[in-house]
C-alpha cells in the first residue's frame, strides 16, 4: 500500500479559526443546464465544513472551479448559480466576488457580517489557476490566514488554489468532505473483508488498467461489464458484432486474463447482452447467448449475466464499484446498471462507489443511500486508489524530517 492516507494531515478542527480569514477550496463543479443545477451531489457534501467553519466565526473566502472555461468570457461557466443555491442552504448571504486579484475584497473582508460569506467566481476564470501560477496564488495568500482544502474532486490536479496556494500558507489542513473520502477510500486498500469483489464497467479498458493492476493484488475476483466488456470477450476469440472494442488493448486483456487464472483468482465476464444495430434508437434485443451478431452491438449486459454478477455480490464482504455495466442513460440499456446498483443495496457489508459515471449511475438507480460511501470524486478516486500522489493532500501533509 503506497498511500499514506491522513498520516501527517491537519483537518480544520485542528485550527483556531474564530475572526480568522479562511481560505476555503471546494468542489462545487456541479452539472448546470440552463441556470439549473442538475445534481447538488457536490454542494450538499461540502456543507459541514462551510457550515463548521461559519459557527466558529471565521471569515470564509471560498474558491471552486466549475467545468473548463477557455476565458472570463465563457458565462455559462459563472458560479452565480452555486452562490446562490449556497446561500439557500446555508441561510447566509453568499458574496459571489468576480476580482480575486484586487484589493477591493480587503475592506470587504474587514466589515464581513457572520451571517456573510464570499465565494470568488470560477478560479479558472483566472489563466494562472490551471497553471499553478505562484504570482496568482501569493495574492490569494495575502489576503488568507488559514488554508483549508474540501475539494476532494480536484485533488489530483495541480492548480494554483490546490497546489501553489497552500505551498505558501502555513496553516493548512483539510475539511471534512476529504477526510470522509480518505477513510472510506483506504477502506478499500487496508485490511479490506473477504471475499472481495472490483466491478469495473464503463467504456474503456485503458482508463481502468491502473486501478486494475493496483486491485489484481488485493481482490478475489472482478467483474467485468460495460463496453470494457467487449474487449475481453473478443481477446478471448468470441464474435462481438460491431461491439466498442479497443484493440490495442486486446493483448492486456488476454494477459490479464492469464495472470487471473494462474492466480486463482475469479473473473466474471457478460454471458449475455442487449444488443441493437442503432444506439439512438433506443430499441434492442436480448442474445441467447455471449456471441453478438455482426451488424449488432452490446449495450447493456443480458438476464443471466445480471443472475450470475448478483450471486457473486451476494457474497461478498468487500466490494468497489466502478463503471456502469451499460448505456443507462437510456432506460432500455439501463437495466443491468441498475440490477448491479440493486444488488450492492441488498448487501449488508462494504460497498464503495467510484465517483464520474458510476456516482451517476447509482443516484439514477435511487440506491444511492444504501452505498457505503458513493465519491465525490471522479478522477481523484482512482488516482487515489491507484496509488498516486494527490497534489492536493501532499501539499497539507507534514513533511517529517528523517
Ligand atoms: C471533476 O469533475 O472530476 C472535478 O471537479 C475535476 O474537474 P476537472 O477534470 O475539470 O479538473
Amino acid at each position: 500500500m503506497s498511500s499514506q492516507g491522513l498520516k501527517g494531515i491537519k483537518t480544520i478542527r485542528d485550527f483556531e479559526l474564530t475572526g480568522k480569514v479562511l481560505f476555503l477550496r471546494l468542489d462545487l463543479n456541479v452539472p448546470i443546464d440552463e441556470g439549473k443545477i442538475t445534481d447538488e451531489t457536490r454542494i450538499t457534501a461540502s456543507l459541514p465544513t462551510i457550515k463548521y467553519a461559519l459557527e466558529k466565526g471565521a471569515k470564509i473566502v471560498m474558491a471552486s472551479h466549475l467545468g473548463r472555461p477557455k476565458t472570463a468570457a465563457d458565462k455559462q461557466y459563472s458560479l452565480e448559480p452555486v452562490a446562490k443555491r449556497l446561500s439557500e442552504l446555508l441561510g447566509v448571504e453568499v458574496i459571489l466576488f468576480d476580482e480575486p486579484k484586487s484589493d477591493a475584497i480587503k475592506p470587504l473582508l474587514v466589515g464581513l457580517k457572520k451571517n456573510q460569506a464570499i465565494l470568488l467566481e470560477n478560479v479558472r476564470f483566472e489563466p494562472g489557476e490551471t497553471k499553478n501560477d505562484t504570482e496568482f496564488a501569493q495574492v490569494l495568500a495575502s489576503y488568507s490566514q488559514v488554508y483549508i482544502n474540501d475539494a476532494f474532486g480536484a485533488s489530483h490536479r495541480a492548480h494554483a488554489t490546490i497546489s501553489a496556494l497552500p505551498e505558501l500558507m502555513k496553516e493548512k489542513g483539510i475539511g471534512f468532505l476529504i477526510e470522509k473520502e480518505i477513510q472510506m477510500l483506504d477502506q478499500l486498500l487496508e485490511n479490506p473483508g473477504h471475499p472481495y469483489l472490483a466491478i469495473m464497467g464503463g467504456a474503456k479498458v485503458s482508463d481502468k488498467i491502473a486501478v486494475i493492476e493496483k486491485f489484481m493484488d488485493i481482490v478475489d475476483g472482478f467483474i467485468i461489464g460495460g463496453a470494457m466488456a467487449y474487449t475481453f470477450l473478443k481477446a478471448k476469440g468470441l464474435p462481438v458484432g460491431k461491439s466498442l472494442v479497443e484493440t490495442e488493448k486486446l493483448n492486456y486483456a488476454r494477459e490479464m486474463i492469464a495472470r487471473l487464472e494462474a492466480r486463482g483468482k475469479t473473473l466474471l465476464l457478460p454471458v449475455d447482452h442487449m444488443v441493437t444495430t442503432d444506439i439512438a434508437s433506443g430499441q434492442g434485443q436480448i442474445t441467447t447467448g455471449v456471441q453478438i451478431e455482426e451488424g449488432w452491438m452490446g449495450v447493456d449486459i443480458g438476464p443471466q449475466t445480471i443472475r450470475n454478477f448478483e450471486a457473486a455480490i451476494k457474497e461478498a464482504k468487500t466490494i468497489f464499484w466502478n463503471g456502469p455495466m451499460g448505456v443507462f442513460e437510456t432506460q432500455a440499456y439501463s437495466r443491468g446498471t441498475f440490477a448491479i446498483a440493486k444488488a450492492l443495496a441488498q448487501n449488508p457489508n462494504t460497498k464503495i462507489v467510484g465517483g464520474g459515471d458510476s456516482a451517476a449511475a447509482a443516484e439514477a438507480s435511487g440506491f444511492a443511500e444504501k452505498m457505503t460511501h458513493i465519491s465525490t470524486g471522479g478522477g481523484a478516486s482512482l488516482e487515489y486508489l491507484q496509488g498516486d500522489k494527490l497534489p492536493g493532500l501532499e501539499v497539507v501533509r507534514q513533511r517529517i524530517r528523517a
